[in-house]
């Protein structure tokens, strides 16, 4: 059954869900809708949301919320609330969004489009939060043009660089966490259908892509299939994909295996995303993480002599139950002992349907900003001097396209002269001025600025 009019996708939340975002587009072009980056002119909105902290669950609400006017002059308008706090809520969601005319889980996505036809059948208000044994993996159109692909910009934020989700939910159970409720048991694709996604990636033009799952180490562990480091070796022969990046590694897990395959695959870069949330072996403990402080730090040390000049990053939580300043100055004392490259640092945020909810001895949430200040400021000095040690080096940098906000280093020499941007195999964003190079390129540039969250330099060999 086919639809007319303008679909429009609002992505809150993490990685996974912008590549779920693109697939949903997918189903909904299918169905006859042009996507649309205009929220007023469209005929159906959809928000794939996150319930990962409060915050973000309020944003989907809100978001949705702000319809219900428009519904009353627009009545053909449809509103759909997919993923995480669609899974979280089913029913419960048309108490705060009455509006609402489909509830779409997390496993639902896959059956979207029967939801969009029923839909235009007359049915009301569809809910499906069931289980799915298949993951959602719909492949992408071939050979797109470049003006095809316009109408997903703000998706992936570059044209040259995708996502592509290798497994599904969790089992981790972290105390703290949503995800293995919203996104259900860890489930793992097979090799031949990520590398099949990935070659037509690849002859769309793809050049960086980045394997997603809560917890990469473990895939396909199950499923008795490959590793995941002989994963990474499958997609480095894809002709044309000039990097691979993946997140999220879990430190319990990571193993000397996937350490070499950094160290020994070119194209998979030199950077390793590792949440340690805490650097406290109480609160590690309470979190339920399966690793101590100490292995951490081993671990870090195991990488950083495999792979000299690997850039590291992190998430932290501040203000778990029960933190007391002596748990929180670990956690400090960690940061100066790693020199992280960068960190992704959270307040803790009470889910009720995770264990730590009822656990006692709340942290007060102005404790939880300080913190979370001192933190964030703690890091700024090791960033900036992680940048500051790279000027005078060569990095090599994947074009992802021009920048407007001209540093004071650049000077127009020629008409075609452009101030280009990308990144460094170690996720740096460097700026560089170049007459002569495309998005996609991949150029070495010496490093003459480092600035506390970009870089500067020249084109050079
Ligand atoms: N699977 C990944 C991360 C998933 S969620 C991993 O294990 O690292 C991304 C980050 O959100 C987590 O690393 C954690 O730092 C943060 N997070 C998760 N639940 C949270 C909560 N209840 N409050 C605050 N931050 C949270
Ligand atoms: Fe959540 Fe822990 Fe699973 Fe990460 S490993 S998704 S933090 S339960
Ligand atoms: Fe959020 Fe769901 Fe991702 S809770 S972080 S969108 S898996």
């Amino acid at each position: 059954m086919s639809y007319k009019g303008y679909a429009y996708i609002n992505t809150i939340g993490c990685q996974m869900n912008v590549y779920d975002s693109e697939k949903l587009a997918g189903i909904l072009k299918s169905h006859g809708f042009e996507m649309t980056n205009e929220m007023d002119k469209a005929d159906i909105v959809v928000c794939n949301t996150c319930s990962i902290r409060h915050k973000a669950e309020e944003k989907a609400f809100s978001f949705l919320g702000r319809f219900a006017r428009e519904k009353k002059k627009r009545p053909h308008l449809m509103t759909v609330m997919a993923g995480c706090v669609a899974q979280q809520e089913g029913e419960k969601a048309f108490a705060r969004v009455p509006h609402l005319d489909i509830v779409l889980g997390t496993q639902a996505f896959s059956r979207f489009g029967q939801h969009l036809d029923a839909l235009k059948s007359g049915k009301k208000q569809i809910v499906d939060i069931g289980e799915s044994d298949v993951i959602f993996e719909a492949m992408p159109e071939k050979d797109r043009s470049d003006e095809d692909r316009s109408d997903e910009s703000g998706f992936d934020g570059n044209k040259i660089s995708k996502f592509v989700t290798i497994m599904q939910g969790c089992d981790n159970y972290c105390t703290y966490c949503v995800v293995p409720y919203v996104r259900g048991r860890e489930r793992s694709r097979s090799h031949t259908s990520i590398v099949e996604e990935i070659k037509i990636l690849a002859g769309n033009g793809i050049r960086e892509i980045t394997l997603l799952g809560q917890n990469v180490n473990s895939y396909a562990i199950k499923e008795d299939g490959l590793s995941f480091p002989q994963l990474l070796e499958k997609v480095s022969c894809v002709e044309g994909i000039a990097r691979i990046r993946f997140a999220t590694s879990h430190p319990k897990d990571l193993s000397m295996e996937l350490i070499h395959a950094i160290r020994d695959i070119d194209k998979v870069c030199n950077h390793l995303h590792l949440p340690v949330q805490s650097g406290s072996n109480k609160i590690l403990k309470k979190m339920n993480r399966g690793y101590t402080r100490e292995t951490y730090i081993n671990r870090i040390q195991a990488l950083k002599s495999a792979c000299p000049g690997i850039a590291l990053s992190t998430d932290i939580i501040v203000g778990f139950p029960s933190e007391t300043p002596e748990d929180f100055n670990d956690t400090m004392e960690l940061l100066k002992i790693v020199e992280f490259d960068s960190i992704f640092a959270f307040a803790y945020s009470d889910r009720s349907s995770a264990p730590a909810a009822k656990f006692s001895d709340q942290v007060e949430e102005k404790e939880k900003m300080t913190r979370l200040n001192q933190l964030l400021e703690l890091q700024e000095i090791y960033t900036h001097k992680k940048n500051k040690a790279l000027v005078g080096k060569f990095l090599e940098v994947l074009v992802e396209g021009e920048s407007h906000k001209l540093r004071d280093g650049f000077v127009k020499t020629s008409d075609k002269m452009k101030q280009m941007t990308g990144r460094s195999a170690s996720n740096k964003i460097v700026h560089f001025p170049s007459d002569n190079c495309a998005i996609g390129d991949l150029v070495t540039i010496r490093i003459e600025n480092a600035y506390p969250h970009s870089l500067w330099g020249y084109p050079g060999s």
